[in-house]
């Protein structure tokens, strides 16, 4: 489904990224774990087409897509969350919904209604301004919009970051219940244990190089990788 290589991304003169790789199968949740300004935004903003990288490549679907434009990205099924959580505070939850909606999809797309049955808390707010919402409540509408756009690969940018652990939790188990429908996710955390109940494979990234990757049980086993990148 991705296949990110070798990527070397900027800042205007800071270079961020140096030879980031990583590769995301059709159906995986594979996670991205690092600490603060380890380099996973950017890692997203880069596959996104929001920061292209100045060299490497990334295959989206098996075809090139570096440098892109971001609305073409979407257009293709690429959905982004990013870590900033802005919705149309002005509009309703359902306003947010509805102007964020996509292509209809041959059998069973998202809409409005199938979004809500997903987060039926939503539901109960349809008519609130968004502005209003609590912060799990805009984390909800954030992924609920990306997922109007009937995305097959969607990126996550630390959803849980700054909520309760009650909010998390709910948020985890919505998170499960997507790949359970097939959809794809790449998933940027900080939130160790969160990511790896999540994920099938992990990514360890620190200072804008991958440092280690295995499958999320191998990560769970290896101490030294967790304290030395991680501190935990
Ligand atoms: N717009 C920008 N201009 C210049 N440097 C930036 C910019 N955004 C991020 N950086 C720098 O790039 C590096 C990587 O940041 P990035 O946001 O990708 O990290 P992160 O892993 O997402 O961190 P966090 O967990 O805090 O979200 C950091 O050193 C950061 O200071
Ligand atoms: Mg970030």
């Amino acid at each position: 489904m991705l296949q990110v290589k070798e990527i070397h991304t900027y800042y205007g003169l800071s270079h961020i990224l140096f030879g980031v790789s990583l590769e995301v199968g059709k159906g995986e949740i594979v996670c991205l774990l690092g600490r603060n300004g380890a380099g996973k935004s950017t890692t997203m903003r880069s596959i996104m087409g929001l920061t292209p990288p100045r060299s490497g490549y990334i295959k989206y679907k098996g075809v090139t897509c570096t440098g892109q434009k971001p609305y073409l990205l979407a257009r293709q099924g690429m959905g982004y969350v990013p870590d900033n959580r802005r919705v149309f505070a002005d509009l309703t939850v359902g306003e947010n919904l509805e102007i964020s909606k996509g292509k209809p999809k041959d059998g069973k797309g998202w809409d409005k209604d199938r979004v809500y049955d997903f987060f039926p808390d939503l539901k109960k707010i349809d008519s609130r301004k968004a502005g209003f919402l609590s912060g799990g409540e805009q984390q909800m509408l954030t992924i609920a919009r990306a997922l109007m756009t009937n995305p097959d690969l969607l990126l996550l940018d630390e959803p849980t970051e700054g909520l309760a652990p009650l909010i998390i939790k709910m948020l985890e188990e919505q998170i499960a219940r997507l790949k359970e429908s097939g959809l794809t996710v790449l998933l940027a955390e900080q939130n160790l244990s969160v990511a790896l109940r999540l994920s099938d494979r992990a990514y360890v990234i620190d200072n804008g190089s991958i440092r280690y990757h295995g499958t999320s049980k191998e990560l769970q086993e290896n101490d030294e990788v967790r304290q030395k990148y991680l501190c935990v």
